[in-house]
């Protein structure tokens, strides 16, 4: 059946507090409507999103992440059900099922949906509400139910009397419409109510008077339909879709060794018997191959990790960390960054759109910017590749085995030819030939006795005069 999905998100969420419109904060890698958007899309044949506030910044987050859904303007935010009316009036020809979400409910799940659209064409109904049962209902809309047990209407927590406060049983705010039936009752709605919108809620109470089937379908898991109000519930929400995420993976296969420090965003992929160590964040489009060990202390964007590498304490953001390779502790991998099979990358470095051959090693205390290593290639410790004169950057070719002494400085664009070593210390600014020793640095000139000259009277004279008797007497023995 054709299907249509309206997702309302014109409202600012005022009690966010925030510049940013409440439907864009970000939750596990998606925005609060990303995530509507993705649990309805696979029942959708065309989604149209409704937009008001800062609308300009709705409309350009909706082209992005769903190119095939479409906004509407609603210049006004004159309550849901005008919200609603304004969606149908700019789209031709829908009929059959009309699915409405609030694009605040980043819980709700494929299936949830699936099930209650299923309850509904099933039955025929005009109209179904999804419901749920909650502790404490505040200032939802609540489900109204006849003497037997059918959907009498929903009342605002505005306009209820205290008895209906009472009810614990509320609108979350997702429904599926039978379409000529919700255009006709969209067009006898009013604003007569205590907040002077056209309540979207009100359909249901008018096609129950005219006679149409209206039904409820109960949630399954009430935590699925929480909407958000403001940060604290922004929090609340975060914290129990970290552990439906980590509780997915975990059951696919994956060890989290402390789920409560874990935070995994939506669309990250991670392989079977991959472990996950405490306090590590994986964000965007990461993937973890399988066997791979990550964390303690690891944050991953958009980074890729092959099977069976090791990354401990590390940043990554667009990497590609290959088979077998270490990371860390304390590295900082910049975009652009790929490590090949088994190689490593050590303790205080940072390497940014620079490549490392199979079996490389940066092993400590060094910066690889722009450079290309080669295989089986060590870089020695305290390395800079001096990519930047300030006006521009250059990129600096390292071959296969190449041996660099500690401390040297490879000024960009330069080439170290397969087989070549650097002298620790050098300052590379030419290229060097392939199996040459590169020694770039001012010989060394020992100035004897230049302590007791400079600091006659000082400890370091005194040390050095006892060093030099004590070696004259093992001369003499
Ligand atoms: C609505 C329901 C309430 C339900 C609750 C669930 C109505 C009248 N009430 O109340 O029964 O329990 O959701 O969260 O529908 N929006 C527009 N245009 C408008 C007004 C709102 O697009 O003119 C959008 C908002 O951006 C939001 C959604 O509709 O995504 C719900 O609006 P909101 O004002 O938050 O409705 P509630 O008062 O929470
Ligand atoms: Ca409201």
């Amino acid at each position: 059946m054709a299907r249509t999905v309206i997702i309302l998100a014109a409202g600012e969420g005022k009690r966010m507090k925030s510049d940013l419109p409440k439907v864009l904060h970000p939750l596990l890698g998606r925005t609060l409507v990303g995530h509507v958007m993705a649990a309805a899309r696979p029942l959708a044949a065309r989604t149209v999103v409704v937009v008001g506030h800062r609308a300009e910044l709705v409309t350009a987050h909706v082209g992005e992440v769903a190119p095939d859904a479409s906004t509407v303007l609603q210049a006004e935010q004159r309550g849901t059900g005008h919200a609603v009316r304004t969606a149908l009036d700019a789209l031709d020809g829908v009929d059959g099922t009309v699915l409405v979400l609030n694009g605040d409910v980043p819980l709700l799940r494929t299936e949830t949906l699936a099930a209650m659209v299923g309850a509904h064409e099933d039955a025929g109904a005009a109209a179904t509400v999804l419901a749920a049962e909650v502790a404490s209902p505040g200032g939802l809309g609540r489900i109204l139910r006849d003497a037997d047990g059918g959907l009498a209407g929903i009342v605002e927590a505005r306009d209820a009397t205290p008895e209906q406060l009472a009810i614990r049983e509320i609108n979350a705010g997702i429904y599926a419409f039978e379409a000529a039936a919700l255009r006709d009752a969209l067009g006898k709605l009013t604003a007569h109510n205590a907040q002077g919108e056209e309540y979207l809620t009100d359909v249901f109470g008018l096609l129950g008077q005219a006679g149409r089937r209206v039904s409820v379908h109960v949630a399954a898991d009430a935590d699925e339909t929480l909407g958000c109000n403001d940060r604290a519930e922004l929090a609340q929400l975060g914290a129990l879709l970290r552990d439906r995420i980590n509780a997915a993976h975990m059951r696919a296969g994956v060890t989290i060794v402390d789920p409560a420090t874990t935070w995994i965003d939506a669309d990250v992929t991670i392989e079977r018997d991959a472990v996950v160590e405490p306090a590590t964040y994986l964000k965007g489009a990461t993937a973890i191959a399988a066997g791979a060990v990550v964390g303690p202390d690891v944050t991953l964007v958009d980074t890729t990790v092959g099977a069976g590498a090791e990354v401990v304490r590390a940043h990554a953001v667009l990497a590609e960390i290959g088979p077998q390779a270490k990371v860390g502790p304390y590295a900082y991998l910049r975009p652009g960054t790929t490590l090949g099979v088994k190689s490593k990358v050590g303790t205080f470095v940072e390497v940014k759109n620079s490549t490392l051959g199979e079996g490389a090693k940066v092993p400590h205390l060094s910066y690889v910017g722009d450079a290309n290593v080669g295989e089986h290639t060590n870089i020695g410790a305290a390395n800079v590749v001096a990519n930047y004169n300030w006006q521009s950057k250059s990129r600096t070719i390292i071959g296969a085995y190449v041996n660099t002494g500690s401390d040297s400085v490879l000024v960009a664009p330069v080439r170290l030819g397969d087989g070549s070593t650097t002298a620790a210390g050098s300052i590379i600014t030419e290229d060097v030939p392939p199996g040459a020793l590169a020694i770039a640095r001012e010989r060394q000139v020992n100035k004897e006795g230049w302590i007791h000259r400079a600091r006659p009277d000082s400890a370091a004279a005194a040390a050095a005069k006892a060093a030099a008797e004590a070696d004259g007497g093992a001369a003499a023995a």
